[in-house]
């Protein structure tokens, strides 16, 4: 917190999906909600379902009236990278 925010990508996003270190993805913002997680009204097994994605449609299914922007402002990381599907 209060440091420069950084650029994330998904492949550091994926690292951060356990609940003492849980990162979360919503509408380009990336969050760490470890410190949250106790504090979730719907639980920490719901809240984790979203830990170390992109969970923005998720996210828009159960809530997306919660104002986590405001919520979640101290633990404010920085922004996901969007990145062009893969072609294999
Ligand atoms: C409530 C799931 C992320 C804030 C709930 C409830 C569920 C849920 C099922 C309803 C609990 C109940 O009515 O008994 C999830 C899932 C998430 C997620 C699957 C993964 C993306 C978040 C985030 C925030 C948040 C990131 C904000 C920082 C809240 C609040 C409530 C709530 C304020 C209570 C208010 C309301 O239900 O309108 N959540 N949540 N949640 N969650 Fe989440």
């Amino acid at each position: 917190t209060g440091s420069k925010p950084l650029q994330i990508s998904m492949e550091e996003l994926k690292k951060h999906d356990k609940p003492n270190d849980a990162w979360i993805a919503i509408r380009g913002y990336v969050f760490n909600i470890t410190r949250y997680i106790e504090y979730h009204p719907g639980g920490e097994s719901e809240l984790m379902r979203g830990a170390g994605k992109d969970a923005t449609s998720l996210f828009e299914e159960v809530h997306r009236w919660v104002n986590f922007e405001s919520m979640l402002k101290s633990t404010f990381i920085g922004t996901l990278i969007q990145e062009l599907p893969s072609r294999t």
